[in-house]
């Protein structure tokens, strides 16, 4: 697992040269031993670190690391729409701010993390990220309305997501309902929103984000799904991780005080029009196992998928079903 010193070295290895063991003993005040130890860590985030005899330790890729000022100055006039923290390491950033709701004001808070150790997905499943090829996030939302007026919540982010990721230049993002953002049917991208409060408001939303920015094999080796990454969908293009996230919270911050008002309805056009099984057959897979198929017709306004079977309309609410290829 790795700690703050271990986060310490790898912002001392981040540039991609070689350091010696000695060179980086000496700059956090430890012994070479004590450092041959901790970057073992590096493994466990799925780091490539590699040790050359004699010389010392190069990360494989270089890393530029989240940092909170890169992201305030890329937000610019945004910035004051949220209040940022980066954080190297945490369990994960939604039970960090769900947890803090307990004790201090989360609306507009934004947490983000290099790398969360108990990260969470949908359905009581973890989510896998590594340190510098990732984008891990929670943002808290507060709302006057309740649970009802939210449901399209999540399909929303999800438009939010994929125009902030055109507008960097990646292009061919598609939503898989309720809350996956893929790419020719692999994912790369998952939404995870935590709802609390009164049923009929007010209500506190945790808005968990993560993205795959650069997944090493071996990450992809442990995800039981078809998964990709941003750099492949941008063809290897090298991405800004704080830029790209700064276009992320602004394309958000607009969504949600425009869904605050009007709710999810003004943003289904975008939604069908991104849709990736749009026009296409669809099996529902329903919590006891059994399952639904037709055609997908669409969302409706409270973020329900809608299929026509045989001539009757199937709906679904987002909750604890899942969609797939017939
Ligand atoms: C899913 O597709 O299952 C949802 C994944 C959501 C992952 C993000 S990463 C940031 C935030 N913190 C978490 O523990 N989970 C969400």
């Amino acid at each position: 697992m790795l700690t703050p010193l271990g986060f310490r070295l790898l912002r001392r290895l981040a540039d991609g040269e070689i350091h010696s063991g000695e060179a980086l003993a000496s700059a956090v005040g430890m012994s070479r031993a004590r450092v041959s130890q901790v970057l073992k860590e590096a493994d466990t985030a799925g780091l490539k670190l590699e040790r050359i005899r004699g010389r010392g330790y190069r990360l494989h890729d270089p890393l530029p690391f989240l940092d909170r000022d890169a992201v305030v100055a890329a937000l610019g006039p945004a910035a004051k729409a949220v209040k940022v923290e980066v954080v190297d390491t945490v369990d994960s950033t939604s039970s960090e701010l769900n947890r803090r709701s307990a004790r201090e004001d989360v609306h507009r808070r934004l947490l983000i993390a290099e790398w969360q150790t108990a990260g969470r997905g949908r359905r009581g499943r973890g989510w896998t990220a590594v340190a510098g090829g990732s984008l891990t996030f929670s943002l808290g939302w507060r709302f006057e309305q309740g649970a009802g007026f939210l449901a399209g919540l999540s399909l929303a982010v999800g438009v939010a997501l994929a125009r902030a990721l055109e507008g960097v230049g990646i292009g061919g993002v598609e939503l898989k309902w309720p809350n996956d953002l893929t790419h020719r049917f692999c994912k790369f991208g998952g939404i995870l929103i935590e709802l609390s409060g009164d049923a009929l408001g007010p209500s506190l939303a945790v808005i968990g984000v993560g993205l795959n920015v650069r997944l090493a094999p071996a990450a992809r080796r442990g995800i039981a799904q078809p998964v990709t990454d941003l750099a492949t969908i941008a063809h290897g293009r090298v991405i800004d991780r704080n830029v790209l996230l700064a276009a992320l919270v602004c394309e958000l911050t607009a969504m949600l005080d425009r869904y605050a008002v009007d709710g999810f309805a003004p943003f289904i056009p975008e939604w069908q029009r991104r849709n990736a099984f749009r026009g296409k057959s669809a099996k529902i897979i329903l919590p006891d196992g059994s399952t639904a198929s037709g055609d997908v017709v669409g969302v409706d306004a409270s973020g329900a998928l809608v299929l026509d079977h045989r001539g009757r309309r199937l709906r679904f609410v987002t909750g604890e079903v899942s969609l797939r290829r017939p």
